[in-house]
């Protein structure tokens, strides 16, 4: 986005905003991103809306071959809900503002929860693969692009937002009284974010895993950052889908790391339902 002017931002978000209105009587609160291989929570949502994100004005396109790219409107547990089928990440090209302008739509629509969800590699060794992690921290320092960077416009939040707590600990802790009625173990830790493509290095893993984080993945940060700006409330949750300890790495296999979110789509899509379900 060269030139990236933030007027025009506010002119794109209105009018992306408008479009979805007019397609759909839904006005949802709660909003839901759903990561590579976790598509199995739109399944449970009574869908009113369907919208291509080609169909939408100024939303960029998914190209990842996995995400199939949708923003579905309809209710989920009986509440108005919003989700993306399918996410825009840095490694694709997008700047970090295309990245999230989808979550600013979002709060545009009236959402003001929160819930994402994404695939990661495990470096706490308590971890197994098809854990479910809830990220009650992130590391963002190694992105490369802040989605806040460049002139402020004082309705989208502050200018230096506070980060000590992104992620609500009300839904953590109601995260974790579900997952107990529902008979599900739950890790939680830190995310931290890393833009790929590639996968890391031994030497990446051990320098991420000292640095105090439990999971890595190339996603979800900068949607968090921009949601909490805007004050919304925020619940994450990782899949771990390969494990990486330095020690025992095994070669990458992204055919390996989509089943191993499959394994585990059941349990994240009773968990969120039910998180929903409280709200
Ligand atoms: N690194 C980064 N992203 C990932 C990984 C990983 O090991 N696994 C799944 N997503």
């Amino acid at each position: 986005m060269p030139g990236f002017c933030v007027n025009t931002m506010l002119e794109q978000i209105q009018e992306a905003t408008r479009y979805i209105q007019s397609q759909t009587t839904v006005q949802p609160t709660i909003g839901i991103i759903l990561g590579t291989g976790l598509g199995a929570l739109a399944g449970e949502v009574v869908i009113e809306t369907t919208l291509p994100y080609e169909t939408i004005p100024h939303f960029p396109l998914s190209t990842v071959e996995f995400h199939s790219g949708k923003l579905l409107l309809g209710t989920l547990a009986g509440k108005p809900v919003v989700v993306m089928q399918g996410r825009f990440h840095f490694y694709e090209g997008y700047t970090m503002q295309q990245v999230t302008f989808p979550v600013r739509v979002m709060h545009a629509l009236g959402v003001r929860t929160l819930l994402v969800s994404n695939a990661a590699g495990g470096m706490n060794p308590a971890f197994k693969v098809s854990d479910l992690m809830v990220i009650d921290d992130h590391i963002s320092l190694l992105l490369p692009q802040n989605p806040l960077t460049g002139k402020h416009l004082p309705v989208f939040g502050d200018r230096f937002p506070d980060m000590s707590e992104p992620y609500d600990p009300m839904l953590i802790r109601q995260a974790f009284d579900l997952a107990q009625d529902l008979g599900i173990s739950l890790q939680r830790g830190v995310y931290v974010s890393v833009t790929g493509p590639q996968l890391e290095t031994k030497a990446e893993y051990r320098m991420l895993r000292q640095w105090g984080a439990d999971a890595v993945g190339m996603s979800t940060v900068p949607e968090v950052i921009v949601a909490h700006q805007m004050g919304m409330r925020i619940f994450g949750v990782s899949v771990i889908t390969d494990m990486c300890i330095p020690e025992t790495l095994e070669k990458a296999d992204i055919a390996k790391i989509i089943a191993a979110a499959g394994v585990a789509e059941p349990k994240l899509t009773a968990l969120m339902k039910k998180l929903v379900e409280t709200l």
